[in-house]
């Protein structure tokens, strides 16, 4: 299976990476730097989970040459807006405390996207930012931001999981030279996803856990995916996944788990667009 993949700007991304959506500042950098030890090189953070600061430290003191290592990091949208964006790029570099970031990407299809998309064009030819992306866009959004802007993106980060394959987006990212990455790949732990027993089966057979299943099928077809876990022993089994090769039936018969809708998220109502909308974190730019 793949280690990386090649973005529409040429940069190699890795396939698999940590991300550290809801683990508090005080754990992160340990944590981080234990998914650094078992081999991880791309962690995903945002300024919205408020452990930028811990990331970083855990990438500095790592040891591993930085141009290893695949950092990214999301605006949230109280920074969306061309002026409020250049001033939140330079407060993530400072949170982080590095010279660039990987990948930026914009956390949600809301607010100004346009002048926060503008601002990111400029942090790559100014080398702050070498790659810019999205997040939980719909493919049309997508297709309208590249459309009227010069740099298209390189990611789009939705969630993606056994019961919601998002089969069309994927398959239309990849038609348009988009890379899809999943966030929930192992659905959040929710719905009984761990002890499915299709996957069970399938993880048996190839004496695996249902996790390593669950992120194997993804990078099979093509989608980044980036688990996360604050325990060691999940850290290292999530990374362990190069081995797995489904078959054709395998997939196949995963595929037959699409409830064609998402259990954990829903974005798409009014109410949430509100809330999210709505919604400020409390770190400084
Ligand atoms: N762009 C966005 O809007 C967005 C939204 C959500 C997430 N994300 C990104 O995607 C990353 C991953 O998504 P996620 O954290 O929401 O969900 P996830 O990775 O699908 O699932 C994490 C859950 O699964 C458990 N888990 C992890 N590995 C396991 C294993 N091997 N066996 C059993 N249970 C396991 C974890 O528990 P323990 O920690 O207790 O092990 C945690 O409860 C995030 O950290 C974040 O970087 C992005």
């Amino acid at each position: 299976m793949k280690k990386t993949v090649k973005l529409n700007n040429g940069i190699e991304m890795p396939t698999v990476g940590y991300g550290v959506f809801q683990i508090p500042q005080e754990q992160t950098k340990q944590v981080v730097t234990e998914a650094l030890n078992d081999g991880y090189r791309l962690i995903d953070t945002a300024a919205g989970y408020l452990n930028e600061e811990a990331v970083g430290a855990a990438i500095n003191d790592s040891g591993i040459n930085r141009d290893e290592i695949f950092l990214t990091t999301k605006l949230w949208v109280q920074d969306f807006g061309e002026e409020k964006a250049a001033k939140a790029i330079d407060g993530a570099l400072k949170r982080l405390d590095q010279d660039y970031i990987d990948l930026l990407l914009l956390h949600q299809p809301f607010g100004d996207t346009y002048g926060a998309w503008r601002a990111m064009e400029k942090a790559v030819k100014a080398e702050k930012i070498r790659s810019i992306g999205v997040s939980n866009f719909q493919s049309f959004q997508v297709q309208d931001l590249m459309m009227h802007n010069e740099i298209k993106p390189v990611v789009n980060q939705i969630e993606i999981n056994p019961l919601n394959p998002e089969n069309k987006n994927v398959q239309w990212l990849k038609d348009n030279d988009i890379v899809p990455e999943a966030w929930g790949p192992m659905g959040q732990a929710q719905a009984g996803i761990f002890t499915n027993p299709i996957l069970k089966k399938i993880a048996q057979d190839h004496q695996k856990t249902t996790g390593q299943i669950m992120l194997a099928w993804n990078i099979q077809r093509g989608v980044v995916v980036i688990p996360k876990s604050v325990h060691a022993n999940r850290i290292k089994e999530n990374f362990d996944v190069f081995d797995v090769e489904l078959t054709d039936e395998e997939m196949k018969q995963i595929a037959q788990l699409d409830q064609n809708h998402s259990y954990f998220s829903g974005l798409l109502t009014p109410d949430t667009v509100r809330t999210l909308g709505n919604l400020k974190f409390d770190y400084q730019n």
